[in-house]
């Protein structure tokens, strides 16, 4: 199947809320309330929440179609870095957050996730970083394996609140040429 990425722009905001409340689920544990979820969603991923995201000029979002149909998407942000843990083992005067990475389930394995992620790393060297930083769910096994597969490696922890819920994540950090 035909894939593709591109830059979302304004008019995608709907598009990425969608995107975005499928699959925010899948990088949780099983574990996961519900109610944690969908309040993550509603302070977090609500087409409003995009719209704002696509209009911050520190932030990068990509879409992934298949066939021309979206299958993804990601967002990378730049600037200072709240969390004292991440700042601990990342530089962030030289780095950009890769944020958001996320397929629908139908498809992981397809190919797109990797199209996605080499798009976004060329658009987080054409922002003139040096580093490119993430933290996922320390279960999320799959996700660890891709992540390792495109050169992040393990540089420490890191908590996340979903809901109600403290969550504990990897952070992992890979140079950009
Ligand atoms: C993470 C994600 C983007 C990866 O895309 P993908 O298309 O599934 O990735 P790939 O198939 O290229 O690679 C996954 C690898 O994990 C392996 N894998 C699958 N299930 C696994 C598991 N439970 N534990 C460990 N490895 C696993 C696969 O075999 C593959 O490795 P291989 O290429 O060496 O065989 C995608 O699965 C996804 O969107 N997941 C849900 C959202 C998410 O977790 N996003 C990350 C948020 S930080």
């Amino acid at each position: 199947m035909p894939m593709s990425t591109r830059r979302a722009q304004p008019e995608d905001a709907e598009t990425l809320h969608e995107l975005a409340s499928r699959t925010f689920a899948l990088a949780c544990p099983s574990s996961t309330a519900q109610a944690d979820i969908d309040e993550f969603i509603v302070a977090n991923l609500s087409r409003e929440r995009f719209h704002e995201y696509l209009a911050d000029p520190a932030r990068t979002v990509l879409i992934a179609e298949a066939d021309g149909v979206p299958v993804g998407y990601s967002m990378l942000v730049a600037g200072p870095i709240a969390d004292p843990d991440v700042r601990a083992v990342v530089d962030e005067t030289a780095s950009v957050e890769l944020s958001k990475f996320y397929l629908l389930a139908d498809s992981h394995g397809s190919g797109a996730a990797g199209a996605l992620m080499a798009a976004t790393l060329a658009e987080a060297v054409t922002g003139g970083a040096k580093w490119c930083w993430l933290g996922v769910n320390q279960q999320n096994g799959r996700a660890a394996r891709f992540y390792q597969k495109h050169g992040f490696a393990l540089a420490g922890t890191k908590r996340f609140l979903v809901g109600n819920d403290w969550h504990d994540d990897h952070i992992r950090v890979r140079a950009l040429p």
